[in-house]
């Protein structure tokens, strides 16, 4: 093993709130191998052979230098492995603060970036030498960006020809990086803040779209995809050796009931529709037994929990509320958490209303409240049980969800 005089400091000591995820966001798997593990893969495909430092989570120490001890070892690679403080920059410190003697180029990255390109290293460390001062990769800002004020009204719109989204790893020659950490008076969001702070210039270079941040659940959605599309293309399965399968789709199933009402002019919603014949359901909301058991369903595939834990069942904003209000609701939630709804298949249970003539207009209202296709079908139960009393209408639903 020959010492380098490049390093790369791996900062993976957060804990993804906003991934939200059981694990540490770089301990969390991505097509079957760990953040972490492709970030340091990453790293290694430089063309110099770096020195390599790992910042994790308290009690990762360990297990990081389990995983990542062969990998560095097989790429010739020095390793250290250091527990990460409160803050990022805190992080960067420790780190920073393992380096030999003899590193004059210090390169940080985010674990959070996994696919980041083996190139956009080399690219950095090399403008880094050449020019002497702090270099980050950057993309050009392609939305319009507005100032909006607390209340969200637009303030004005940003001239973004002066803007850039950067990424990392930034490069630093390390005297400058040492110096900006030593001096360090404030908390800022990145190192080319800290080192900007005392005065020393960086320069951006050309990102890369592969480096993005994993920050939600949409994020990782994203990055599985891709590194699937890359190993389809490359005619491999995703992680032979572990086997990870490719993201399945999720189901989820909803029950819901609503007892007739006992005011004769409560009007009869079901299915996203009203309904001439005779006294509707009662509840807090219009008592649409299928739109909510549709609900349950989609929120449960996603793994969001139910409508009464998201919206509360008291919830003064939803009274009287229409249940194609409540279905467009759970989309939104849906598509937050990163995934698209495939289908739904809803069945009401009951003796009136009859659904079979008016099943189409019931399909189509409910499918364009969901953005997703939705089957619906009618059963009665043989005048069994309170359904077949005609106490009331009980509905059940199946959704699908995958990743978008
Ligand atoms: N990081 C770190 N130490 C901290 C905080 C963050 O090493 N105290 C690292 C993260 O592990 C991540 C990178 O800094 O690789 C960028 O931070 P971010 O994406 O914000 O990750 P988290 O802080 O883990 O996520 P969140 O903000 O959602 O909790
Ligand atoms: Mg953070």
């Amino acid at each position: 093993m020959s010492a380098s005089t490049v390093a790369v400091i791996i900062v993976a000591a957060g804990s993804g709130s906003r991934l939200a995820h059981s694990e540490p966001k770089a301990f969390v798997p991505l097509a079957g191998r760990t953040m972490l593990e492709l970030a340091v893969d990453a790293a290694l495909g430089m063309h110099e052979t770096p020195h390599v430092v790992l910042v994790v989570p308290e009690g990762r120490v360990e297990s990081a230098r389990a995983m990542i001890g062969p990998v560095a070892e097989a790429a010739g690679a020095p390793l250290d492995v250091v527990e990460g403080g409160v803050s990022r920059q805190d992080s960067v410190a420790r780190g920073l603060a393992l380096l030999p003697r003899l590193v004059d180029t210090v390169l940080v990255h985010d674990a959070a970036r996994p696919l980041t390109p083996s190139l956009v290293f080399d690219e950095v460390v090399q403008a880094v030498r050449s020019r002497g001062h702090g270099v980050i990769p950057a993309l050009d800002v392609v939305d319009t960006i507005k100032r909006v004020d607390p209340s969200h009204r637009v303030i004005d719109t940003v001239d973004r020809s002066t803007l850039a989204a950067v990424q990392t790893p930034q490069g630093f020659p390390r005297e400058a990086l040492d110096r900006a950490y030593a001096t360090a008076g404030a908390e800022f969001t990145d190192d080319a803040a800290l080192v900007a702070s005392i005065g020393l210039p960086v320069d951006v270079v050309p990102g890369d779209a592969r480096a993005f941040k994993v920050t939600v659940p949409a994020d990782l959605h994203r990055a599985e995809q891709l590194v699937h599309d890359r190993l389809a293309r490359e005619g491999r399965a995703a992680n032979p050796v572990a086997g990870a399968p490719a993201p399945m789709p999720r189901v989820g199933t909803g029950v819901d009931v609503h007892a007739f009402s006992d005011d004769p002019g409560t009007p009869l919603w079901v299915a996203g529709l009203e309904w001439p014949d005779g006294r509707g359901l009662a509840g807090h909301s219009d008592g649409d037994a299928a739109s909510h058991a549709i609900v349950d369903a989609v929120l449960a595939a996603a793994g969001l929990g139910d409508l009464g834990s998201i919206f509360g069942t008291d919830d003064p904003a939803l009274a009287g509320a229409h249940g194609t209000v409540l279905l467009g609701r759970a989309r939104e939630l849906v598509e937050r958490a990163g995934y698209r709804i495939g289908n739904v298949s809803v069945q009401v249970i009951g003796n009136r209303p009859k659904l079979a003539p008016r099943r189409a207009e019931a399909e189509s209202v409910l499918s364009a409240a969901l953005g997703a296709p939705v089957s619906v079908s009618a059963t009665t139960t043989d005048a069994l049980g309170f359904t077949g009393r005609g106490e009331g209408v009980a509905a059940i639903a199946t959704a699908v969800v995958g990743p978008v």
